[in-house]
């Protein structure tokens, strides 16, 4: 018996944010994107206000221990997304197309993005890639399908890259950065991510774009922000990107809560009274073994 604290406190229902809000929040109050990749935590995210929740390729990296996001499965992250969209009564739940589950054709694309909605339970996806998969986007978004592109820095492309680096440096490297991101526009996504630029440059795709922009590392003149989850609470021990900012050191916190634990445990201080059931009968120490099973509630 677990708690998945599925609880909500009544009131009015809770109106979903959707791909069309997102599209028509260009210029209006700022998005606020954020990763989650389990229940527990994307019902915290969604209770805080977050507009979108992004089951990002970046599992790899934050749940998995992976060294990039390259071997994540469109498996996985339908795995993910369901329970994400279990918890998500506001946000709107984006499910990211893992490498090679859209790279080999348009129809491809398709397929993959058919199967997340269908098995992850998103009501949307993302992709990296500029005017190369301009057709991929168009035929997704035909589909039926809302699309969100991601471009500049595309983590997924970190082997010809040459390592995680930033993008759009020079006129030349930023002339690629905005066609991509119009032709990823003109292929019908309604929001486009903006990855590791500089500020100059994704002010100008933004100011040239008709959907909103969504930064990670692009500055302040974007539409809106999208941050790790792990990296906003504090929960990273090792490299942070400079990028990010830690509102809250959870990983401390964590770590301070557990010794706690195994502290008591080890002095038999946990459990106490409070934490224990009452005894089955007062003048019996064991279970009633002879009862038969049966299914009780266990809460208090
Ligand atoms: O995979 C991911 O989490 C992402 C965001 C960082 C934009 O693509």
């Amino acid at each position: 018996m677990y708690s998945n604290g599925n609880g909500r406190a009544a009131g009015a229902p809770v109106r979903k944010v959707t791909a069309p809000d997102v599209r028509n929040r260009k210029g209006g109050p700022a998005l606020a994107m954020v990763t989650a990749y389990d229940f527990t935590m994307a019902r915290l995210v969604d209770e805080a206000g977050a507009d979108l929740i992004l089951v990002g390729d970046s599992l790899g990296m934050v749940v998995q221990g992976l060294p990039n996001t390259l071997p994540v499965t469109l498996e996985e992250i339908g795995y993910h997304g369901r329970a994400v969209a279990r918890a998500a009564a506001r946000a709107h739940v984006v499910g990211d197309m893992p490498f090679m589950s859209y790279q080999v054709s348009p129809t491809q694309a398709v397929e993959s993005a058919g199967k997340l909605v269908k098995d992850g339970a998103f009501e949307s996806v993302k992709l990296e890639g500029g005017e190369d998969f301009a057709e991929h986007v168009w035929r997704i978004v035909r589909a039926g399908v809302p699309v969100m592109g991601h471009v500049g820095l595309m983590p997924q492309s970190v082997h010809a890259y040459g390592g995680f680096k930033v993008q759009g440096r020079g006129e030349d490297a930023a002339a690629r950065v905005l066609a991509d991101a119009k032709a990823i526009e003109e292929a019908g996504a309604y929001a486009i991510v903006l990855e590791a630029i500089p500020p100059d440059v994704a002010a100008q795709v933004t100011a040239a774009v008709s959907v909103p922009t969504i930064g990670i590392g692009a500055g302040p003149a974007c539409d809106g922000q999208v941050l790790v989850c792990t990296d906003l609470l504090g929960m990273v021990r090792g490299h942070m990107p400079k990028f990010a900012k830690r509102y809250a050191e959870l990983g401390d916190a964590i770590v301070d809560a557990v010794k706690r634990y195994v502290d008591e445990v080890q002095r038999g201080a946990f459990p106490a009274a409070e934490n224990t059931y009452k005894p089955n009968r007062a003048d019996e120490s064991g279970p009633r073994l002879q009862e038969p099973a049966r299914v009780v509630n266990l809460r208090p």
